[in-house]
């Protein structure tokens, strides 16, 4: 039994009762329970999760091959698009992103894939496609510089390609890919253009329609729980994947299309309550629009990132720096562990990766306000005083 039904019942409550006091003092106990553990998330993912999601989740059981499934599933593959202003075909996955890193090489590669590296998340991602036996060449630029076309373009022409992956957000390093520029060259080649947006989506301004395949994750800007994993394709994604050699069984792109487009169903049980958490979030981001989400996420990065260059430097190249998450070089040496116990109840990020040490890392993504933000930067300068 839940916590609160203990407390409701020891005050002569019952809490099946469904009238409004009963409810009214139910939501808040839960509340209160809550917030006693609660610590403000700044790193990147996952992040803050509001209190109405969290709700939404705690609601009964339907059958995932139920009307009421297919109602949940098919509104949210709509509020996806037209969040996201596309038509791609587009699914969710009960999975991490990491998950969908992989389908996308099992899916959108044969034998040879290019893979731009500028940080541990592309790496990954070389590494993910080198443990599904493909070719892989990795297009490598410095940690915290960014993906540049020319040199794509000269990589593509040495060599033919199926695909290119790039990462539009290096979480590791707080860069950010401009993908206008990059979808072009990838295009004129005829390769499929492969992106992760796992820390991005949601936050920055992204044309999901630039790209053959674009994944995210549910715990970053999309500020859910983690365990889910979106993406959107296109058709060329989709023939590709329709004729792919290895691409396993639970991460057949193919087949979860099909499922998502005729029955609006997912072949294998998904997780329904982050499915209803997803719902009620999308309205929430709707509301907002992909602009407003924008906008705030640039306002959130430009005080974090002003208030790291007084007191520190930057990770990123100018000009590149992500709206969503800001890689600070540890020029003062200060104790990333230290500082979060002094912080209370926010927490900030390490470095990550072969940085960890030099750098840590302010997360400004989902739902966090810029008066979020403000109280953090205000609260460690207070610290490190
Ligand atoms: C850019 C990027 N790609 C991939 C991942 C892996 O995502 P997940 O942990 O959801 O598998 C992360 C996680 O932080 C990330 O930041």
């Amino acid at each position: 039994m839940h916590l609160c039904d203990h407390i409701l019942r020891h005050v002569n409550f019952v809490p099946e009762q469904t009238d409004e006091l009963t409810i009214y003092v139910k939501k808040h106990l839960i509340t209160m329970v809550r917030s006693g553990t609660h610590k403000k998330l700044f790193i990147p993912g996952p992040t803050e999760v509001r209190e109405e999601v969290l709700d939404a989740q705690a609601q009964w059981m339907i059958g995932h091959r139920s009307k009421e499934f297919s109602e949940l599933y098919g509104g949210i593959i709509e509020k996806v698009k037209k969040f996201l202003d596309t038509d791609m075909h587009t699914c969710v996955y009960t999975s991490s992103g990491t998950g969908l890193m992989e389908a996308a090489i099992r899916n959108g590669v044969d034998k040879r894939v290019l893979c731009c590296v500028n940080g541990a998340f592309s790496e990954r991602w070389a590494e993910i496609a080198e443990a599904c036996g493909k070719e892989v060449d990795r297009l490598e630029f410095e940690w915290g510089k960014a993906v540049k076309p020319e040199a794509i373009e000269r990589k593509l022409e040495e060599k033919e390609y199926e695909a290119v992956t790039v990462v539009q957000n290096e979480t590791s390093t707080g860069v950010r890919a401009k993908l206008e520029e990059l979808s072009p060259v990838v295009k004129k080649h005829g390769a499929l253009l492969l992106v992760d947006t796992v820390s991005s989506l949601g936050g920055d301004n992204i044309d999901v329609n630039l790209a053959d395949m674009v994944l995210t994750s549910s715990q970053k800007c999309f500020a859910l729980p983690p365990g889910l994993a979106i993406c959107t394709m296109s058709d060329a994604m989709l023939e590709k994947s329709k004729n792919a050699k290895d691409k396993g069984y639970y991460f057949d792109l193919e087949h979860m299309i099909e499922y998502t487009e005729t029955k609006k169903q997912t072949p294998e049980t998904p997780a329904i309550s982050l499915m209803f958490a997803l719902d009620a979030e999308l309205d929430y981001m709707l509301k907002e629009g992909k602009e407003g989400r924008y906008r705030r996420h640039v306002e959130m990065a430009e005080h974090v990132r002003n208030w790291a260059k007084k007191n520190f430097a930057l990770f990123a190249e100018p000009g590149y720096e992500s709206v969503t998450v800001t890689c600070v070089r540890n020029t003062k040496n200060i104790n990333v562990g230290e500082l979060n116990k002094a912080l209370r109840d926010m927490t900030i990020s390490d470095g990550y990766g072969k940085i960890k040490g030099s750098t840590f890392r302010i997360a400004h993504m989902g739902d966090l306000t810029l008066k979020d933000v403000q109280e953090l930067t205000a609260r460690i300068d207070e610290v490190i005083s």
